[in-house]
């Protein structure tokens, strides 16, 4: 056994850790993420696949992460070399911290960029130019905020900062502190969308949508965009939850915390669904409509709707928040590290990621104008030049091997007493099943998806 606290401080309690790892699944996956890419492959049937991989993967490898981030007590890359001397095992499975490291730098720079489209359509929406909208102004709203990159670029550099300015304030006072806030706002919000959806009567419509599935109508890439988004929400396979989990104290019990995360993330994702497409089909607009689904289509709805003023301000609010908080979860391994291998000042440290995270952030930001260009991506045309080959490349690749890596090291390369005693559940049934899903169905289940993927199962 290492440490039993953190040197970057810990969280008052296990409640605390709950709502800060509820507060980085949580994000634009959820509400602006998840409708759209269940939009492009059809919702019903591509939403079960997800659902499958949160229940079979997401949760054991989630309580993965947070058992190894605990017994390591720092930053990914710290814990792995650790924890692989500690099993008297090879230091390349500190590779699993890096590969974190990596994928955590590359989804800041684009997840900044949409965040800070998040924050213009606040003011948008504050100002009234929703109201009484149409299709076309809508899409030229959209369509002149992404072309021009310079306001792209400011939004991106306050969105930035903000994160910057959470993460430089520490575990206690900045990161726990600010999802005490936000995560409470952020449920109710929600659910006053969800009610006003109701009000439209398409909201039969939009569950049909949903939760019908279609399974003939599932491409190998729509399973794997599905897996990938279900580590992608939960924010697995990078670090992110292991870091988080090297903040819990000892004594709290890991698996109950995990339900509770994935089951408060599903539900902001179906009830994002559930706000979005009742009003999308009330409207007799595209739920395919991808990224833009939410900042093109939504905004009509809105602006067609009464009391459209309020709550399309309320609902871009909320989407800053879920995105902040998930922001923040995405630097923190990487300052971490900073903090720990080069004795650096947190302040700095976060100054540094958050800088160079800016600076790629550029890429995403030229993808939508000047850099624009397309590629094939399993079948289906991407449009979105780098934007997309980040966003491929680290929810569909990045983050499912990473979660395979967690769950071969904790399930095969764990002495058994290690993960019991860490999970203190006992040696009863939950955590002979938690043992089995780890090692068999969870490695088999990504790796059937792959092979699907290159066509081989
Ligand atoms: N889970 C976050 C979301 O759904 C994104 C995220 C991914 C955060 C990976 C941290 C790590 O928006």
């Amino acid at each position: 056994m290492t440490a039993t606290t953190s040197v970057h401080g810990m969280w008052s309690n296990r409640m605390a850790f709950i709502l800060a790892a509820t507060g980085s699944a949580v994000g634009l996956g959820n509400i602006w993420k998840f409708p759209y890419i269940a939009g492009e492959n059809g919702g019903g049937a591509f939403v079960v696949v997800y659902l499958l991989c949160v229940s079979t993967i997401g949760i054991p490898v989630m309580m993965a992460e947070i058992l190894l981030g605990r017994r390591g007590r720092q930053s990914p890359i710290n814990t792995m070399r650790t924890l692989a001397h500690e099993e008297s095992r090879h230091g390349f499975w500190q590779l699993i911290g890096w590969g974190g490291l990596i994928a955590g730098f590359l989804i800041i720079s684009y997840y900044s960029v949409v965040a800070g489209w998040a924050l213009a359509y606040v003011f948008r929406a504050l100002g009234g130019a929703f109201i009484s909208l149409d299709g076309e102004t809508a899409q030229s709203l959209f369509g002149s905020l992404v072309a021009d990159p310079e306001r792209l670029l400011a939004w991106h550099t306050i969105f930035m900062v903000m994160t910057v300015v959470v993460v430089s304030r520490g575990v206690r006072s900045g990161l726990e502190q600010s999802v005490r806030i936000l995560m409470p706002a952020l449920f109710l919000l929600l659910l006053l969308l969800v009610g006003f959806a109701l009000s439209t009567g398409k909201f039969m419509e939009g569950l049909e949508f949903l939760f019908h599935p279609d399974f003939a109508a599932l491409s190998p890439g729509a399973v794997i965009t599905a897996m990938g988004h279900s580590f992608f929400t939960l924010s697995l396979g990078m670090g992110a939850i292991m870091m988080y989990g090297s903040y819990l104290p000892s004594s709290a019990s890991i698996a109950g915390a995990t339900i509770a995360i994935a089951l408060m993330d599903t539900l902001v994702a179906l009830l994002a669904g559930m706000a979005i497409f009742p009003l999308v089909f009330a409207n007799g607009l595209a739920p395919g409509a991808g990224p833009g689904l939410v900042f093109q289509t939504l905004p009509i709805a809105f602006g067609n709707m009464p009391g459209g003023l309020v709550f399309s301000t309320v609902f871009f609010v909320l989407l800053v928040f879920a995105a902040w908080t998930s922001a923040i979860s995405l630097i923190e391994p990487a300052v971490a590290w900073l903090v720990e291998n080069r004795g650096m000042a947190r302040v700095r440290a976060s100054a540094y990621v958050g800088i160079s995270g800016w600076l790629l952030g550029i890429l995403t930001i030229l993808s939508f104008n000047h850099g624009a260009f397309s590629f094939d991506f399993a079948g289906e045309e991407r449009k979105n030049g780098f934007f997309d080959l980040l966003d491929i490349l680290t929810a569909n690749f990045m983050l499912p091997l990473g979660g395979l890596a967690i769950a071969i090291f904790a399930g095969w390369f764990m002495a058994r007493e290690s993960t019991r005693d860490e999970l203190a559940m006992g040696d009863g049934p939950a955590y002979r099943l938690w043992r089995f899903l780890i090692r068999y169905v969870s490695p088999a289940a990504i790796a059937i998806v792959f092979l699907n993927a290159v066509g081989l199962v």
